[in-house]
């Protein structure tokens, strides 16, 4: 089977069922004119970002109370420093989900905002998007951080390289930073078939990986979606090169401390990913309590305070935004003063935790991947 066969054969866990099916309910009949259809869609491009701004200064003028101007807040790390030498910006922006014909103006705002790191992956299927933008950016190939994510469909050593190689053609770059294997989860060349023997073990993977790294092609190689037991069982083996970065869900919702504190003593940096709650919860998440009361007495947005919060844990993170003001929001990260970091910290840790990323039931698992943490 060829590459591209096995490409369209891809399960997927991004796609919204209930959009696809209100979208059918849509009465035939009642079609807009394609000139009034253009006309609302000019209108709403030009104003969206304008009342997206206007919706943060709005957040912060509807604050009650002393309001601390934000420019005396300390900065926090801009870099981490991996076993490698290499130093990675500790905030990305993330692109999963960020869709087609959206997703290089995305790249291309982030990059003229700053962002020098961008978090994607093969299965994302917008490599090609990601790459054009970064061509057409005028920010040299050295400066920038760029990691993708080996596909569950081609853990088996032989299928690796050819895997990576279509990531590099399409982002236009002939090497990775970082790649990371996508999940703990291998499935049967060409199938959604559960590779048991690979599941399992994990270190033929790696070993590939490793040789990819000495032969130039990737310079950092770590996991994701690894719990701690699933770590240990890779780790086990005699590796040339340990993980360097853990990629996980990390939000208000989902904080993992011990999977934190396991990792820092053990010289393992996390990723922080869907770090505001995805698409999903990112509404309730900027509308914690502790989340609007800190953002209110510092003068940032509760998006910032949870970003702060995640680089501030000593995480990576990687905010998903395809919309600019968001994007250059997310960017600037400051140091909560202690009391406000414990107290979020508190807060996010008090209640039952709660994971917005599992796709083990829509992958028919016999068992939830994180299960054992
Ligand atoms: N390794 C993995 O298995 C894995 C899994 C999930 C995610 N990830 C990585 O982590 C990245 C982030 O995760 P995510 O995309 O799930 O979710 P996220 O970053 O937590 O949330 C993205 C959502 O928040 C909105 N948003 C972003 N900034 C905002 C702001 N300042 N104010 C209000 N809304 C804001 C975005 O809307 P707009 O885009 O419309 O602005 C989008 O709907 C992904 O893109 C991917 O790179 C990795």
């Amino acid at each position: 089977m060829s590459f591209s066969q096995k490409y369209h054969q891809l399960p997927t866990f991004d796609k919204d069922a209930g959009d696809h099916e209100s979208l059918q309910r849509k009465d035939p009949r009642k079609r807009r004119s394609p000139f009034l259809v253009i006309a609302i869609i000019m209108f709403l491009g030009a104003s969206i970002p304008c009342m997206r701004m206007a919706r943060s200064r709005a957040f912060l003028s509807a604050c009650n109370g002393p309001q601390r101007n934000s420019s005396t807040l300390a900065n926090l790390p801009s870099h981490y420093t991996l076993p490698s030498g290499d130093k990675i910006p500790s905030v990305a922006l993330g692109v999963w989900q960020a869709s087609q014909g959206e997703v290089g103006n995305a790249v291309k705002t982030a990059l003229s905002t700053g962002y020098r790191h961008i978090d994607g992956a093969w299965i994302y299927r917008n490599e090609e998007e990601v790459g054009q933008a970064l061509k057409a950016s005028s920010v040299p190939r050295e400066e920038l951080w760029l990691t993708s994510k080996l596909w569950n469909t081609f853990h088996a050593p032989e299928d690796i390289e050819a895997a990576l190689d279509q990531s590099l053609t399409k982002l236009g770059t002939d090497y990775l930073d970082l790649y990371l294997i996508h999940w703990p989860v291998a499935f049967k060349e060409g199938t959604t078939v559960l590779d048991e023997d690979l599941t399992a073990d994990p270190y033929p993977t790696w070993q590939k990986l490793e040789e990819l790294v000495d032969r130039g092609k990737i310079r950092n190689i770590g996991i994701s979606n690894f719990n701690i037991r699933r770590i240990q069982n890779l780790t086990a083996n005699n590796l040339k090169y340990q993980p360097a970065v853990n990629q996980v869900e990390l939000n208000f919702w989902n904080p993992q401390p011990e999977l934190l504190q396991w990792s820092k003593e053990n010289g393992l940096l996390l990723e922080a990913y869907s770090p505001l709650g995805s698409d999903k919860q990112v509404g309730k998440s900027l509308s914690v309590p502790e989340v609007k009361d800190i953002a209110c007495k510092l003068g940032i947005t509760p998006a910032q305070v949870i970003i702060s919060w995640s680089v501030q844990r000593g995480t990576i993170v990687l905010p998903k935004s395809v919309t600019p003001s968001r994007i250059a929001e997310n960017l600037a990260v400051f140091e909560l003063p202690q009391e406000d970091f414990e107290r979020l910290e508190t807060a996010a840790t008090s209640h039952t935790p709660q994971r917005v990323v599992n796709p083990s039931a829509g992958w028919k698992l016999p068992f939830d991947v994180f299960d054992g943490q």
